[in-house]
């Protein structure tokens, strides 16, 4: 079986949108978009991600957030027919980012929830009232959807899990339905320090540590996750924590600042091999090939 992992597509969409839209935070994502994230950022890159998995015979597919820019309606309707274009609801897995609940009116209105989850956002029932953790059954394997995103104020882009969600994470990795099979979890902020910057707390998961030590005492085998638009694997003990990069970055000067998605290639339950592929010359070429053993 092969799942594919995206992240950070960034979609730019303003048509529709009102003056008033933009009398919030996102001024400063305007802002944002202006010093350059809109020229960075390709419709087509994308496009020729989601093409190329598909071409790859790619069976499911993981978004780890920030599918839109200033979380606009606009913005998540298209994305997601884009997706759509391609994959169907229930070959996905999406998880929202700090972008898609940019404004705390987005949040108040469920636009991500209500856009994106036009179906179920999971296939298994956990017996849980909230959204998230949701859980995608894939044959052999268990993707646990988790929300690190929260509306922020300005120049924020931390992320929290919170207690809650924590505590039903653990619920849910017993469920017998989960804890037979191979645990993934998708969430869209990183684990591990990647920019050494005094902002780094600023922009990293608050509760990290608490979720590292779920899933180590719970037998997960892989964390994915997005946020960083940079390009990471490292190893805890047996866990995996793969970072996708972005999808649809079509300029860079850093090659790990490349547009990239990740191909997680699982045969009967194991995950075998980590493949990287980066967007070069209009696109996307196998660029690292990994075995678990191989990531330290
Ligand atoms: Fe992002
Ligand atoms: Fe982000």
């Amino acid at each position: 079986m092969i799942i594919g992992h995206i992240s950070d597509i960034h979609w730019l969409d303003i048509e529709g949108s009102h003056f008033r839209d933009f009398l919030n935070k996102r001024i400063s994502g305007g802002i944002n978009l202006l010093a350059g994230r809109a020229k960075k950022h390709s419709k087509a890159t994308m496009r020729c991600a989601l093409d190329t998995l598909k071409t790859l015979n790619c069976d499911h597919l993981i978004v780890t957030g920030d599918l839109s820019n200033l979380a606009l309606p606009g913005e998540l309707r298209a994305v997601k027919k884009e997706l759509n274009n391609v994959f169907r609801d229930e070959e996905m897995t999406i998880v929202p980012g700090n972008h898609d609940y940019y404004t705390r009116e987005s949040l108040k209105n469920r636009r991500f929830e209500k856009l994106i989850y036009t179906s179920s956002p999971g296939n298994l029932d956990v017996g849980l009232s909230q959204t998230w953790p949701f859980v995608n059954i894939v044959q052999d394997v268990a993707i646990i959807g988790l929300n690190s995103a929260q509306p922020r104020p300005w120049f924020v882009a931390a992320g929290k899990l919170g207690n809650r969600q924590l505590h039903d994470l653990e619920s849910v990795l017993h469920h017998p339905e989960v804890s037979c099979r191979t645990k993934i979890i998708a969430l869209h902020h990183h684990i591990f320090q990647v920019v050494m910057t005094p902002g780094e707390s600023l922009r990293n998961l608050e509760d990290r540590n608490e979720l590292l030590r779920i899933c180590q005492e719970n037998g997960v085998a892989m964390i994915v996750h997005g946020h960083n638009h940079d390009f990471t694997q490292k190893r805890v003990g047996d866990l995996i924590v793969s970072e996708a990069g972005s999808c649809s970055v079509c300029t860079f000067k850093r090659d790990n600042r490349a547009g990239k998605f990740n191909l997680y290639r699982i045969d009967a339950g194991q995950i075998k091999k980590i493949e990287t592929w980066r967007f070069e010359n209009d696109q996307f070429k196998l660029w690292q090939s990994k075995d678990l053993s191989e990531i330290v």
